[in-house]
């Protein structure tokens, strides 16, 4: 099985792994019991919560630890729905973001809030116009991604950030497929919330953090034991949470070496790709993460030919609602027919992946290619 998915998850790193373990063992007290093992469960949550606070150059009491980043966007998006003031009513998003932000914003919709989707140009980058338009002393929070998942465009956060606190609104970024890829520094971003989801950068699934910057106050979505500074109730998932620390020191520690590595393997892959007739990148061909290549290929149907090759995992531009696949919402709000959208296929690589790979990976497509043409 070759996996060029990693947009989808990624493989367990095994140092994480093996962090983890003594506390799927021995180490399994609650954090939050005061005897000696609890304590010493407490001590390791303290140092996790300090780790992943330097890899994004935030204090440790700005962090949420949440399920992923699904859950951190509804805590972020929804508590800061709920929790504004001055009858701010406003929400404005992207056409492009994930469905755990659309979903989100819909919901909010149907209780009373309005909600701005901005569309992208032809490569998936946000319209800056349509943002100032939008904007205004309504507006609570302006949501938007990083790193797209589908195409690997990076979105002008600078440009969306001094826009919108013009304004005084909130900036919430999902950074789900940024982290590990590029620098993800709180403070140079100037965001108030960030999120970021443990399995996308080599650790473990069910795993999130919220930066939540000092001062910026949300409504709590969920109650109960109070944790997490009363935003996320619950008891503290360790292992996971330690699993994600180790992970984000590697993704940090490791970011140089990597984003070049896997640079030059989607190069090889994105150029020879590109070599087939009939083939047209998707995304943007500059702004775009290091890992990413999402091409449509004209004339085939991408779930047939997943369908056709078991040893190849990758996705295809279609996503699954309802057991009906629709167009990926992405691919088509960039402009793209619904045909070309069924057509494509997204390549999402990682430090996992070899030249070996690639070029096992162009060997099946050009033949799977001659043999439907
Ligand atoms: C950009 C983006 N946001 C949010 C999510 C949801 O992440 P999680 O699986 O941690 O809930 C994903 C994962 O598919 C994603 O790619």
């Amino acid at each position: 099985m070759i996996y060029f998915d990693n947009n989808a998850t990624t493989k367990i790193d095994e140092r994480v792994l093996k962090d983890m373990w003594p506390f799927l063992s021995d180490n399994y007290a609650n954090a939050a019991s005061t005897h000696a093992l609890g304590r010493s469960v407490s001590a390791a949550i303290t140092d996790a919560r300090e780790t992943i606070a330097r890899s994004i150059a935030c204090r440790p009491g700005e962090l949420v630890f949440c399920s992923g980043a699904t859950e951190a966007l509804n805590i972020a998006i929804k508590g800061a729905a709920f929790g504004a003031v001055d009858g701010r009513n406003k929400i404005i998003t992207v056409a492009t973001e994930h469905k755990a932000v659309l979903d989100t914003c819909a919901y909010l919709e149907q209780v009373g809030f309005e909600i701005v989707y901005l569309p992208v140009d032809q490569y998936g980058v946000v319209s800056i116009r349509e943002l100032q338009k939008a904007l205004d002393e309504q507006t609570i929070a302006v949501c938007v991604m990083l790193v797209n998942n589908e195409t690997g465009t990076v979105q002008p956060l600078a440009e969306i950030v001094r826009q919108s606190r013009a304004k005084g609104a909130l900036i919430i970024c999902d950074a789900s497929q940024a982290f590990g890829k590029l620098p993800v520094d709180v403070k140079e971003l100037d965001v108030d919330m960030l999120v970021l989801s443990a399995h996308k950068f080599h650790g473990p699934k069910g795993a999130g953090v919220l930066y939540l910057k000092n001062g910026v106050v949300l409504s709590p979505t969920s109650h109960g034991g109070g944790q997490e500074s009363g935003l996320r109730s619950g008891t503290l998932n360790v292992p996971q949470i330690i699993g994600m620390a180790r992970a984000c020191e590697l993704a940090v520690s490791e970011l140089d070496a990597n984003s070049t590595y896997v640079r030059n393997l989607r190069d090889l892959l994105e150029r020879e790709l590109l070599r087939i007739p009939g083939t047209r990148l998707n995304g943007h061909p500059l702004l775009r993460s290091n890992n990413v290549v999402n091409i449509s290929f004209t004339g085939i149907d991408a779930n047939v030919l997943i369908a056709a090759l078991p040893e190849l995992a990758v996705s295809n531009g279609s996503a699954c609602t309802a057991a009906v696949f629709e167009p990926s919402h992405v691919l088509t709000a960039m402009g793209i027919s619904k045909e070309e959208a069924y057509a494509s296929i997204r390549f999402s690589l990682s430090k996992f992946n070899t030249v070996e790979e690639v070029e096992a990976v162009l060997s099946l497509l050009t033949h799977y290619l001659s043999r439907i043409t």
